[in-house]
């Protein structure tokens, strides 16, 4: 396993229901700092489900989910100080289109940390610059491509220093090209030791960049493996059909 052993994200027993349905069932799973744990599953299986739970936008139904020992379902809990620990990118970078690059950037260490405008630029020009965008800083949204907006967008989570970011499909809506240059970006966090949780449907990725391949189908988890042996030698029907679709 990468990084050291100190467990930073904790899913104990957790269930989430939509009405009578459940859809995520007894699962458990715990995340270590600086490990990349990628999630994979067939459509409808509860992936997006699964991160929406880990920074609170889904209420759950039963078991646990602690951050740092800290447990998330209590009634107290501060999700505003939590969401700035947990980063999240979703498949539609959500950037605001009647501001700049760098307007985005600064919003929320500014307005939600308050931190100082200087510091914050300068932090957010260096992670601009190591997605090759720092040239763009002055541009709204709508001058940029696909991929150029959501590398803003992971810049723009990077900037609140989260512990851990959680990454939902992030390059299913980008146009093949651009698929790329978004992946190298996640790749390079890896290499840095950023803890990551990824949603994606990108095998060669996935295989690239996990530490840990966790498999769901219909809401449970069905097989936790390394990389190699998940697509080597899956254990599981299930997981073997699911990668005889993707031809591995
Ligand atoms: N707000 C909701 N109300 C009711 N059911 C929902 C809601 N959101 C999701 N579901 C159901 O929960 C299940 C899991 O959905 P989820 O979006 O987590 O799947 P997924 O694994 O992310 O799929 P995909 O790969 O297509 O993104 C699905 O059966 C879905 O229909
Ligand atoms: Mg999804």
């Amino acid at each position: 396993m990468k990084g050291n052993n100190k467990v930073l994200l904790e899913i104990v027993g957790l269930r989430k229901t939509y009405g009578a349905r459940p859809v995520l069932d007894d699962i458990n799973l715990s995340i270590h700092k600086g490990e990349v744990v990628v999630v994979l599953g067939s459509s409808g299986c509860g992936k997006s489900t699964l991160l929406r739970c880990l920074n609170g936008l889904e209420s759950i139904q039963g078991g646990d989910i602690k951050l740092s020992g800290k447990s998330l379902t209590d009634k107290n809990v501060n999700w505003q100080e939590v969401r700035q620990q947990i980063g999240m990118v979703f498949q539609n970078y959500d950037l605001f289109p009647h501001m700049t690059v760098m307007e985005n950037i600064l919003l929320g260490p500014s307005k939600v940390q308050k931190r100082a405008e200087k510091e914050v630029m300068e932090q957010a020009s260096q992670l601009l610059d190591r997605v090759g965008l720092l040239n763009r800083k002055d541009d709204y949204p709508r001058q940029l491509s696909g991929g150029q907006k959501q590398r803003i967008a992971i810049v723009r989570a990077l900037c609140m220093n989260p512990e851990i970011m959680l990454f939902d499909e992030v390059t299913a809506a980008l146009d093949p090209e651009m698929v790329r240059e978004v992946l190298d970006v996640i790749l390079g966090l890896a290499k840095q030791g950023m803890t990551m949780v990824i949603v994606t449907h990108e095998m060669g990725f996935a295989k690239a960049v996990a530490d840990c391949i966790v498999f769901i189908d219909a809401g449970k988890i069905c097989e936790i493996a390394e990389p190699d042996e998940f697509f080597s030698n899956p254990k599981t029907e299930r997981a073997r059909q699911f990668l005889n679709i993707f031809q591995y």
